[in-house]
């Protein structure tokens, strides 16, 4: 194969690899099938201490707020799942509340908004 002809495959390659690298998490937040049946019950206790550790040392441990906002149900609701789920994945840029897409699966993204939402971890 000639050069030019390879280097354009690589590129093609290169371009529809990052493509689908860049549009899955959005494929998966949209369409699911997304679920929380698949988290172990031990692995929904661990993230039950992540978001009360981690989230909570911006957010507050009871999630009544701090540097970040509180984390109230009834303030949440006024925002689509999409949208709740789009901050926890990628963060706020140019706030400190950073993407936890590297650390968390899409499951496991998507079982935090369902108890944000649910107020299971909010203390009035
Ligand atoms: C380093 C601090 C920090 C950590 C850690 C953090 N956040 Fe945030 N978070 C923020 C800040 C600051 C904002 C407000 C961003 C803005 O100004 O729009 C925010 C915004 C949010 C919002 C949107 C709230 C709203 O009303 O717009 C959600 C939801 C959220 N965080 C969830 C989480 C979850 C879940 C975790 C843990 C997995 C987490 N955050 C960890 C600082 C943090």
């Amino acid at each position: 194969m000639q050069y030019r002809s390879v280097q354009r495959m690589s590129r093609t390659v290169f371009r529809s690899t990052l493509t689908t690298l860049l549009l899955l998490p959005l494929y998966a937040l949209a369409t699911g099938p997304l679920s929380e049946q698949r988290l172990s019950e031990q692995r929904k206790g661990e993230i039950g201490q992540i978001v009360q550790q981690d989230c909570g040392s911006c957010h507050g441990l009871t999630l009544k707020g701090g540097l970040g906002p509180n984390l109230d149900p009834a303030r949440l609701a006024q925002y689509p799942n999409g949208f709740l789920k789009a901050t926890i994945l990628h963060g706020r840029p140019g706030t400190p509340m950073p993407p936890w897409g590297p650390l968390l699966s899409a499951d496991e993204i998507h079982y935090i908004a369902t108890q944000l939402r649910s107020g299971v971890w909010y203390v009035p």
